[in-house]
């Protein structure tokens, strides 16, 4: 006997998109195929839906602890589950930053029993614990080190080449980098100090910015060995360079810098400012072309969180991110209806991506032993993104108002039904992500 079998739908394979049944057990996938409804305890029918495996959202920020204000990890994770994600990786920017072990036991401590899909943390890098990162990066439930080369929100930083090449030698699992030239931030700075439009945030942090620091990333990862992941790449110029790393580099876009241009600052103004920042439609465009072209890894929301009350400050003193976890699958699946990628193109972005980056063990893909992860979805079903749906503690969206096509009706996560047709079911019941490298 089977615990459930997802009967009827439409599944992304192995073998392709087909028609086919899946069976569950013990929270594994246990059969493919056309399976005998009398098999199973629990059938849900899936007919007229698409089956995909569990979407992973490998970048978002969550809060917890010390900005509970924002988020926390059970509305975070709750967001996420509505939103059809089935697993998130955490970023240390808290308060304070994940850069110790204790740090590390303390996050893991506070999503058991209150996170509503599986979870792994980064640890963050800093000058102060370059010699722990081999043994932190090895501790269960971490996902691996989190750089940042520029400020951005909290108060880590790795600004110049000698720290960097210390941390990418101190290690082996792959480096997550958030790539802004620091440098030229602290000189650019001048042209937003005391106040500006909020429109002006992507000349502070221009192209220059963002290239200088990837290019500084690559050459020195490429002389220690060290694998890196370029976390939300925004220009055309960072497309270019990126391809003569194939080796050694992972490529993550996010939806809102595939969707939103620089006429979003005019319409939603400080909702629209995030790091790096949302650019002109020149870089959107070599964004699409470089994500169908391969270059593109994996798809993370980047979901920073922050109050509207905190947005309402002026520029630059409002802070930088946007909600994303909820909205991930709506929009890329809004892009597949609109005919910029595919279904297959998709489920390799956002599940099979993020577990090739990561080696993430037994999820990411429908085959039988693997987590029992579905993301299910009603490909042709039209709804309205609006602030209320998103259960994010800051409650809002850049795409409010936002008509879609595309929308998740049910999230699985080991077998369990977390959310069915827009309501979370049963108890957070999310748990630690597992990775080959340290099991
Ligand atoms: O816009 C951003 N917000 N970019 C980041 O890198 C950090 C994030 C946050 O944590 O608010």
């Amino acid at each position: 006997m089977y615990d459930m079998i997802l009967k009827g739908g439409t599944c992304a394979t192995l073998a392709g998109i087909v028609k086919t049944d899946v069976a569950i057990k013990n929270g594994k996938i246990a059969a493919i195929g056309n399976i005998d409804v009398s098999k199973a305890e629990q059938v849900m029918d899936v007919t007229g839906l698409h089956v995909l495996p569990g979407v992973i959202d490998s970048q978002v920020h969550f809060r917890e602890p010390g900005l509970e204000h924002k988020e926390d990890l059970a509305t975070g994770t709750a967001g996420a589950a509505l939103g059809g994600v089935t697993a998130v990786f955490e970023m240390p920017n808290t308060k304070p930053s994940t850069i110790t072990a204790k740090d590390m036991a303390d996050k893991c401590r506070r999503a058991k029993d209150r996170v509503w899909t599986d979870i792994a943390f980064f640890v963050g890098a800093a000058a102060e614990n370059v010699e722990n990162l081999p043994e932190l990066e090895r501790e269960q439930g971490v996902s691996g080190v989190k750089i940042f080369m520029g400020s951005s929100t909290g108060s880590l930083l790795v600004k110049d080449d000698a720290t960097l090449a210390r941390v990418l030698a101190s290690g082996n699992r792959r480096v997550a980098v958030h790539c802004e030239d620091e440098d030229r931030l602290e000189e650019r700075f001048e042209l937003v100090r005391g106040g500006a439009p909020v429109s002006m945030h992507a000349q502070w942090r221009d192209a220059e910015t963002a290239v200088r620091a990837t290019t500084r990333l690559l050459k020195i990862a490429k002389g220690v060995k060290r694998r890196v992941h370029i976390l939300h790449v925004t220009t055309a110029d960072e497309m270019e360079i990126l391809p003569q790393y194939r080796d050694i580099a992972t490529v993550e876009c996010t939806p809102q810098h595939l969707t939103l241009n620089d006429e979003a600052y005019d319409r939603i103004g400080t909702r629209a400012q995030m790091n790096p920042p949302i650019r002109s439609q020149h870089h959107v465009d070599a964004l699409w072309e470089a994500l169908n072209q391969g270059v593109v890894d994996c798809i993370g929301s980047d979901h920073a969180p922050h109050t509207l009350e905190e947005k309402a400050a002026p520029y630059p003193n409002s802070p930088s991110g946007m909600t994303g976890v909820q909205t991930l699958v709506p929009i890329m699946l809004n892009h597949v209806n609109q005919g910029r990628l595919s279904l297959e193109r998709f489920v390799d972005l956002t599940s099979a991506g993020p577990c090739r980056i990561y080696n993430v063990a037994s999820k990411g893909r429908i085959a039988k032993g693997y987590d029992a992860d579905f993301t299910i979805v009603d490909l042709k079903a039209e709804r309205t993104i609006t602030d209320k749906w998103i259960a994010s503690r800051c409650g809002w969206t850049p795409y409010d108002g936002m008509k879609v096509t595309g929308w998740p009706m049910s999230t699985i996560v080991r077998g369990n039904v977390v959310m069915h047709e827009g309501e979370l079911i049963g108890d957070p019941l999310g748990t630690a992500v597992r990775f080959a490298e340290c099991l």
